[in-house]
């Protein structure tokens, strides 16, 4: 059975780009083969400084891909800090791995450029991403197009450790979601948190109505016909409503008559509908902290087991054990 794996880091409120890009496809994945998920929260400590904040996003990581349906009798989901052993891959792998793969990475120049100070765990980020695929033996690793240098990097580590040490990894296959469309944000931009547009899945009505009423609009007249293409409004429709529902939308677009405020109530509504039942789920969910909890440990326990074999083969190959 493939196993896939991948990790999700704990930076922010889920938003619908982060849903349709990433969550939702790993959710799929876990009927198609044997899944491990887990929250990268040692990932985070690169850029989170408050124990009490890191704690809160890694509940909140939990509760959100939980409620959105991601099954933990079907995938593995665990902490990343909840196998410590990662840790100690990552240094291991670190001995293979030149400076100038990880000089060359773009993902750090990028974090640099955007004010992250820089320190020794930025840079080695990749090698502890590394571990991570590796650790677990995975076949294929399913993440956005941002991450395809780091899969690179990996892979370039297992060969030289293989050809160092003797074949002890198996070499992950990326699987880098091009065929996932980007999703637009209030603003018409990528929908990203740095970018101030996003629009999270669990907000409270109000809240939501508003950000949705905020969607950036030109200023073309309620009777002048307007372009579907060009407007975040529909193109955010598309993802939620039925086949008729976008023809008559596209429809209405067309041929003039209706303004933008009104697509945007209907945008509204299709969006809070659509996520009742993962709502209802969440407010479950967040009522049973406990039950949360013991989804992790399970988890946590199957993931060990995975980990201790391959530690296990990898500590004889450097020497390390007695
Ligand atoms: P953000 O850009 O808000 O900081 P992240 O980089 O944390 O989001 O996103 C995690 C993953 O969610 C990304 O690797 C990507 O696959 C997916 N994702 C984020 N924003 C979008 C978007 N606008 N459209 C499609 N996928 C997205
Ligand atoms: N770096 C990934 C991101 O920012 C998260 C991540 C950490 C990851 N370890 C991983 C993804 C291992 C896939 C496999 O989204």
């Amino acid at each position: 059975m493939v196993r896939y794996l991948t990790g999700f880091q704990p930076t922010g409120a889920l938003h619908i780009g982060n849903y349709f890009g990433a969550l939702r496809p790993a959710i799929e994945l876990q009927e198609k083969g044997e899944a491990f998920y887990f929250i990268a929260d040692y990932h985070a400590l690169t850029t989170i400084r408050d124990p009490a904040v890191l704690r809160e996003l890694v509940r909140g990581v939990a509760i959100d891909s939980l409620a959105c349906g991601l099954d933990p009798s079907k995938a593995c989901f665990f902490r990343q800090s909840d196998v410590p052993a990662v840790t100690e891959l990552a240094w291991i792998l670190s001995n293979v791995t030149p400076m100038g793969l990880l000089e060359r990475s773009h993902s750090y120049k990028d974090k640099l450029s955007h004010g992250i100070p820089s320190s020794h765990a930025l840079f080695a980020y990749p090698v502890l991403m590394a571990a991570d695929i590796l650790l677990y033996d995975s076949d294929v690793v399913p993440v956005g197009k941002d991450q395809k240098q780091h899969l690179e990097i990996t892979r370039d580590i297992a060969i030289k450790f293989n050809e160092l040490y003797g074949k002890v990894f198996k070499l992950p296959e990326p699987n880098i979601r091009e065929d996932v469309a980007t999703i637009l944000g209030l603003d018409g931009q990528k929908m990203s948190k740095s970018y101030g547009n996003t629009i999270e899945l669990f907000l409270p009505e109000n809240a939501l109505r508003k950000k949705v009423m905020s969607i950036v609009t030109d200023s073309t007249p309620v009777q002048a016909p307007k372009d579907p293409a060009k407007s975040a409004i529909f193109s955010l429709y598309r993802l939620f409503a039925t086949p008729d529902m976008l023809a008559s939308m596209e429809r209405d677009f067309l041929l003039g008559g209706v303004g933008y405020g009104a697509f945007k109530k209907k945008l509204f509504a299709v969006i809070w509908d659509s996520f009742a039942p993962m709502r209802q789920r969440r407010a479950e969910l967040e009522a049973d902290p406990g039950h949360v909890d013991r989804i992790l440990a399970d988890g946590a326990l199957r993931a060990r087991t995975t980990a201790q074999q391959t530690m296990a083969k990898v500590r004889r190959a450097v020497g390390v054990t007695p």
